[in-house]
């Protein structure tokens, strides 16, 4: 596996195999890599000659500075684990230069309203910050195929309209969520949960499967009401938002309509650490 340290490094890695034709595979992460990545990687592997990830927390889609400060950095353990997957042909570890030349800004972007809806609303400036350092490492990396977990569900979606909009030549393609014992998504965030908090936070789905069982016999303003009340009397979490959405539009809905896809989301607070969390209602 290459490591590569340097837009320059990437450049030249690129120009050599994309000259032999091969096919490439991307998925970018922000490290403290875990199973849910390594899900990625596979599904990579399958459709691609060459499998490529990156490894850079972006300042620009983090709102909260404590956040983006407290965000896991393991660089040296991620490489390594890359290396014992044997899925793996190169990892891209921009410096910052390499990805802002002209200073951590990001562009403004139209997701035809895809960006207004939940994280968008509780994480301004969120999207924007996604969408520049992915187009940037999209025309570095120059994929055939990228990857993306569906545990960010609305990431996935403005990532594929960024792509149509700006008709970028990769194809997006989103693997399922990936889940602790419990059923708590894999996230790099897990990390910094106390086990008590780890116990707890698997409510989150717990309750994404419940609303599944409700979905289509309960009115919707029931359903919220009895997610609002688990919440209520669970201790050590805090539920931020609980939406039915429309799957293509993420638009919120208070009520079913027969030829549309519904998703149920979550975003909730266990201590200090923002967990989100979907499932597809069927
Ligand atoms: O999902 C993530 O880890 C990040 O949002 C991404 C796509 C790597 C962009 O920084």
């Amino acid at each position: 596996m290459e490591v590569l340290r340097s837009k320059n490094a990437l450049c030249a890695y690129i120009e050599r195999n994309r000259e032999m034709g091969k096919k490439i595979g991307f998925a970018p992460t922000m490290g403290a890599l875990h199973e849910g990545h390594l899900s990625l990687y596979e599904a990579a592997r399958k459709e691609n000659d060459l499998v490529i990830s990156s490894i850079f927390v972006n300042p620009t889609q983090f709102n909260n500075s404590a956040d983006l400060q407290k965000y896991p950095r393991t660089v040296e353990a991620d490489i390594k684990l890359l290396e014992s997957t044997g899925n793996i042909d190169a990892v891209y570890i921009p410096k910052e230069q390499d990805i802002y030349p002209n200073g951590l800004k990001s562009e403004k972007y139209d997701f035809d309203g895809l960006e207004n809806e939940m994280e968008g609303k509780f994480r301004p400036g969120h999207f924007d910050g996604v969408g520049t350092v992915v187009e940037e490492l999209f025309r570095q990396v120059q994929p055939d195929n990228a990857y993306f977990g569906e545990k960010d569900y609305q990431q996935l979606a403005i990532i594929k309209k960024m792509v149509e909009k700006k008709n970028l030549p990769v194809k997006i393609h989103g693997v399922p969520t990936l889940r602790e014992d419990s059923g708590l998504a894999r996230s790099s965030r897990n990390e910094r949960l106390t086990p008590e908090q780890r116990k707890t936070a698997k409510i989150i789905h717990e309750t994404l499967t419940q609303v599944n069982d409700w979905f289509r016999v309960v009115s919707i303003p029931e359903i919220k009401d009895r997610v609002n009340k688990i919440f209520e009397k669970t201790s050590g979490i805090v539920l931020e938002y609980f939406i039915i959405a429309d799957e293509e539009t993420l638009k919120e809905t208070d009520f079913f309509y027969k030829d549309r896809n519904y998703r149920a989301f979550i975003a909730a607070f266990a201590g200090e650490v923002r967990l989100i969390d979907n499932k597809h209602l069927d």
